[in-house]
C-alpha cells in the first residue's frame, strides 16, 4: 500500500490567495512566490494527513508543486511500518542532500512515522533536514509554518497529544472521493507492529469534528468517504459513554450529498454482530470490507497477539457473506513471522484458498525496532520468506482473476472518478472497490451502471449501460 501523492490543482478558491504577512518557516522568512511539494509514503492515513498538510500550506500562501526540484519547501510524510518504506525515505533524503547542495535555500521537513521513530536521530543521519515533526504533531507543524517555534528543529515525542486539527483535507478539482481519519493510533499492540509506538494509543476523533468535515467535503463535491483508522471499528472505546463506531456510520449516513461510505481497516475482533445486523439499514455503506487476516495459523495468530483463531475469522467471513452475498473481502497477510513453520505457512495458504479474497496485500515479515517480535527467536530466513510470498501472491492472483472473470456480463454501479492513466477512458470504482474503466461519456461524481465486458486482476472494463 505504498503511495506517492502530489498535485497542483485544488477546488477551493478561497485558499488560493497569498498570505499577506508572508508565512515563515521556522525563523526563516519565505519570500514569494512559494511553492511546496508534499511527498507521501505509506498508508491511506498518511494520504489523508498529507491532504490536510496541503491545505495548511495553501492557507499560508503556498502553491503546490508536484516536482520537488521546483519547490521552495519539501515535506516528506513518512512510513515505517516495514523496513522497506523506511529505507525509501532515507534514499529520498539522500537525493535531497544533492538538491540542497544546489539550492541551499530549499527547506526540507520530515514528518510522519519515521520522524516520530527517529526524532533527533534523524538530524544526525540527515543533517540537511530542517525540521522533524512527529506523527501526532500536525499542530506543531502549523505553528512551525507560522514561525512560532523559532529555531526548534525537532518536535517528535508526545504521543498523548490531540492528533486532530480543525483543518480539513484539501479537495482537488473534480475530486469525488475522500479519506476522513476517525481513529488515530492503535491500542492492540500486535507483536510485529510498530504503529502503536509511532502513532500512540487509539484516540477517537470527536463525532462533531468528523461530521463537520464530512459535510464540508460533501459541499465540495465529494460523493464517497472512507472512514480511516488502524482499527477503525474500535472507534469510541476511549470515549467513556460517548458514541461508538456504529453511531459514526449512522451519522455520516445522514449527510446529504454523500452517496457511498467505506471504512478501513476493520479489526476482525471488533466486527460486532450489532454492526453486521445494522448493515442492511445503511445502504450507503459499500459491500467491501478490508479485514486484515495476517496469518491462517492459530499458533502464529496467538504469537502475533491477534485475538482470534482461523476458525473465528472464517466464521466472520461466513456471516458477512450471508448478510451480503455480493460482498468483496480484502485482507493483509504476512509470511515469515518468527517461528512460522512450513506447516503454519501452509495453513495461511489454505485459509486464503478457502476464503477466496477479492484482493490481498501480502508482505514479508519485517523486524521493527522496539516490537516484541523483533526480539523473538526462530527468524525465517529471507530467501524462504521470499519463496512463501511468491507462492502466496501467485495463488491470490489466480483467485482474484477467477472471481472477476465470473462477473463478466454483469452490470455494476460505478462512481465515476476521472480518467484512467492513459487518459482515453473514464475510470471509477464499483461498490466492491474494484476499478472499472468505462467506455462512454459521464462526469466525475456520476453514479452509472456499467457492464463488465473484460476483466483484469484489478477490475473491469466495459460500456456505460445507464446513467441516473
Ligand atoms: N512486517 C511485515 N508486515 C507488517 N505489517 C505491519 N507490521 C509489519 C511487519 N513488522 C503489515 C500488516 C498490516 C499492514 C498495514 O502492514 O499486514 O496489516
Ligand atoms: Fe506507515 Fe503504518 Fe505509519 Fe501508516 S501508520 S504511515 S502504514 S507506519
Amino acid at each position: 500500500m505504498q503511495g506517492n501523492r502530489t498535485g497542483t490543482s485544488f477546488a477551493d478558491p478561497t485558499y488560493e490567495g497569498t498570505c499577506p504577512s508572508g508565512p515563515f518557516l521556522g525563523h526563516l522568512p519565505m519570500t514569494s512566490p512559494k511553492r511546496a511539494c508534499v511527498i507521501t509514503y505509506g498508508c491511506q492515513m498518511n494520504e489523508y494527513e498529507s491532504a490536510v498538510i496541503e491545505r495548511m500550506l495553501v492557507e499560508r500562501g503556498f502553491s503546490l508543486d508536484a516536482n520537488p526540484e521546483e519547490a521552495d519547501l519539501i515535506l516528506l510524510n513518512t512510513c515505517t511500518v516495514r523496513a522497506r518504506p523506511e529505507h525509501k525515505v532515507f534514499s529520498q533524503l539522500g537525493a535531497f542532500r544533492r538538491l540542497k547542495q544546489r539550492r541551499p535555500e530549499v527547506r526540507l521537513i520530515v514528518c510522519g512515522c519515521v520522524a516520530q521513530q527517529w526524532g533527533a536521530g534523524l538530524l544526525s543521519r540527515a543533517p540537511h533536514v530542517d525540521a522533524v515533526i512527529g506523527s501526532r504533531d500536525l499542530r506543531a507543524l502549523q505553528r512551525f509554518l507560522d514561525g512560532e517555534l523559532g529555531d526548534t528543529q525537532v518536535v517528535a515525542g508526545c504521543l498523548e497529544s490531540d492528533p486532530f486539527v480543525d483543518t480539513p483535507p484539501l479537495v482537488r478539482q473534480s475530486q469525488v472521493t475522500a479519506f476522513v481519519t476517525i481513529v488515530e493510533g492503535c491500542s492492540y499492540f500486535c507483536r510485529y507492529c510498530i504503529v502503536p509506538y509511532v502513532r500512540g494509543k487509539a484516540t477517537s476523533r470527536p463525532l462533531g469534528g468528523v461530521l463537520r468535515e464530512v459535510q464540508f467535503l460533501a459541499e465540495q463535491g465529494v460523493r464517497e468517504v472512507t472512514l480511516l483508522g488502524q482499527s477503525v471499528n474500535s472507534y469510541g472505546r476511549d470515549l467513556r459513554g460517548g458514541p461508538r463506531f456504529l453511531d459514526v456510520l449512522q451519522a455520516v449516513h445522514q449527510v446529504p450529498g454523500i452517496e457511498r461510505i467505506r471504512f478501513t481497516s476493520a479489526h476482525p475482533r471488533d466486527f460486532t454482530e450489532q454492526l453486521l445486523e445494522a448493515l442492511p439499514r445503511l445502504p450507503k455503506v459499500c459491500e467491501h470490507f478490508h479485514l486484515p487476516l495476517q496469518s491462517g495459523d492459530d499458533a502464529v495468530l496467538k504469537a502475533m497477539g491477534r485475538g482470534y483463531t482461523a476458525d473465528q475469522y472464517l466464521d466472520l467471513v461466513g456471516r458477512l457473506r450471508r448478510a451480503a452475498p455480493e460482498v468483496a473481502i480484502t485482507t493483509d497477510v504476512m509470511v515469515g513471522f518468527p517461528g512460522e513453520s512450513e506447516q503454519a505457512y501452509g495453513n495461511t495458504l489454505s485459509l486464503m484458498a478457502q476464503v477466496r479474497f477479492d484482493q490481498a496485500f501480502m508482505f514479508k515479515y519485517s523486524d521493527r525496532p522496539g516490537t516484541r517480535a523483533a526480539t523473538m527467536e526462530s527468524k525465517v530466513p529471507a530467501p524462504e520468506k521470499q519463496r512463501r510470498l511468491e507462492q502466496l501472491v501467485a495463488q491470490q492472483n489466480r483467485i482474484a482473476a477467477e472471481i472477476n472473470a465470473a462477473l463478466v456480463g454483469r452490470e455494476m454501479e460505478v462512481l465515476v472518478e476521472g480518467r484512467d492513466r492513459t487518459g482515453n477512458l473514464l475510470s471509477g470504482r464499483t461498490r466492491t472497490n474494484k476499478i472499472f474503466h468505462l467506455e462512454g461519456q459521464a462526469t466525475p461524481g456520476d453514479l452509472v451502471q456499467a457492464r463488465a465486458e473484460r476483466t483484469y486482476l484489478w477490475g473491469f472494463r466495459g460500456p456505460i449501460a445507464a446513467r441516473p
